[in-house]
């Protein structure tokens, strides 16, 4: 090659060892605390009562009862078949009834695990503080940001404990993420990307309603809450996620988890100043009236955050972190942290536009101030941290009844709770409006 012949890929080339980065894998392991079983006194025991005990409730009842002095005094739902599963799960004597309030004035009973569609969230909450339990209440925390608003109010005025149940919060890697990005390792924090992906009925939430459901064994009117009447719909009972009137669609379903896990990496409590979203029902044109594809750029303070959701394209829950020094990526099983030096590698291929007299000066003093460097650059490390089988939900469900124990703060209380359901307010808001929403901490609204 002539020095004529100067191209970008020969000035990238000099060096190309600069991107042979080394790779650590490390295996997280979970705290001892959390790994140990410690027996409890008697006199410590926890007793709960369940108010819902469908998909996930009777998930949370399994686990519940599996941890060390936890015991369920009762369930409730409104459908009987419930109530038959609930006996099946902790005892075939189990007291069982239609009515959360018999739960809520039973004083054996210390506090409550609730797993109702979202729109019962807030009454239920908002009964149980007020009635003296304590709260452990599923994601999204509110079906509507009025809704939260009432439920923090509620919470802070009878002093119990709430948490919600967006389990990433007690999630390994996501406190290991919390940990990377705090030492500062990203640099500057450019931009947080987000997205999670379903590519089957099952995942669209078209879900098979129970063969016996009837008006006989279900109180459909009570179900309905305070949504517009409408004649019994066993379809409705298994699939209310597609329906606006009850959940709060794949906002409130799977971004829930996204923005909760993004808070708690990036160490924040506060909801999105600004939220634009696109979307549409694409694939699954079933009668529902919530999007099965839906985008949500938001404005966290000065960080921008891409949110995309997506229930006819298979993509694992993942999370990308741009920095100026690296990229963290996290996924369910683990992250991965890439390190770039936000240095030039290599002499500026703009200076192929120069005369070759001070082309090969400024080669010659390119190399000579910054060879060295570039040499110690390229053996930066690349690390990755896998969580084997860990499960965040135990740990979740721990934190609570230690904490209705110990009467000490969990770690996903009702303002952190309203916080990220907000976020999933404003992506549904700025999709039904089509137009880019922000929150008025002032009115305590979102506005367009
Ligand atoms: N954390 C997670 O990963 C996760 C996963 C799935 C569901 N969830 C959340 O759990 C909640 C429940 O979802 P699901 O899939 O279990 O729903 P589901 O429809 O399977 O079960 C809800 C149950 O609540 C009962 N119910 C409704 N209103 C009631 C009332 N007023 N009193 C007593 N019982 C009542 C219903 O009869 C039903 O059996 C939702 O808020 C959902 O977002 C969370």
């Amino acid at each position: 090659m002539t020095p004529d012949n100067f191209s970008r890929r020969e000035f990238l080339g000099i060096s190309a060892a600069a991107g042979s980065l080394a790779a650590t894998t490390i295996l997280l392991a979970p705290e001892p605390l959390l790994a140990a079983r410690r027996p409890v006194a008697p006199s410590d025991r926890v007793r709960f009562g369940i108010i819902g005990v469908g998909m996930q409730g009777s998930g949370l009842l399994a686990d519940s009862i599996k941890l060390e002095g936890v015991e369920c005094a009762a369930a409730c739902d409104l459908y009987d078949g419930r109530h038959v599963l609930a006996r099946e799960i902790v005892r075939p004597d189990l007291p069982v009834t239609r009515r959360y309030q018999d739960l809520l004035a039973d004083k054996n009973i210390d506090c409550i695990v609730a797993a109702v569609p979202d729109h019962w969230h807030k009454q239920v909450v908002v009964d149980a503080v007020s009635a003296g339990k304590d709260i452990y209440c599923e994601k999204p925390m509110s079906h509507s940001a009025a809704d939260g608003v009432a439920m923090v109010a509620a919470a802070k005025k009878s002093g119990r404990i709430v948490q919600i149940g967006s389990q990433r919060v007690s999630s390994l890697i996501c406190g290991k993420a919390r940990e990377m990005i705090a030492s500062g390792m990203l640099g500057d924090l450019m931009l947080v990307e987000g997205w999670n992906g379903r590519n089957e009925p099952n995942g669209a939430w078209q879900y098979p309603p129970p063969f016996d459901l009837s008006p006989n064994n279900l109180d459909w009117d009570t179900w309905q809450g305070d949504v517009p009447r409408r004649a019994f719909d066993p379809v409705v009972f298994a699939r209310w996620r597609c329906f606006r009137e009850y959940g709060t669609g794949v906002a409130g379903d799977l971004l829930v988890h996204l923005i909760s896990g993004m808070m708690v990496m990036l160490g924040i409590n506060e909801p999105p100043t600004q939220a634009s979203a696109v979307g549409g029902i694409r694939h699954w044109k079933d009668g529902r009236n919530m999007p099965d594809v839906h985008a949500c750029l938001y404005s966290y303070g000065d960080v921008p955050v891409y949110m995309r959701l997506n229930l006819a394209t298979s993509m694992p829950e993942t999370y990308r972190f741009q920095g100026s020094k690296g990229l963290l990526e996290v996924t369910g099983s683990g992250l991965h942290f890439t390190p770039q030096t936000g240095t030039d590698s290599s002499p500026s291929y703009y200076t192929a536009s120069f005369p070759r007299a001070m082309r090969e000066e400024y080669m010659r003093k390119w190399h000579e101030d910054n060879d060295a460097r570039v040499a110690r650059e390229a053996t930066s490390e690349s690390i990755s941290y896998r969580s084997g089988d860990y499960d965040d939900l135990r740990p979740h469900l721990s934190n609570f009844f230690n904490a209705v124990r110990s009467r000490t703060p969990v770690v996903e209380d009702a303002v952190f709770g309203h916080n990220a359901a907000l976020a999933c307010h404003m992506a549904n808001e700025s999709y039904f409006r089509k137009t880019a929403v922000h929150w008025d901490e002032t009115s305590k609204g979102i506005r367009g």
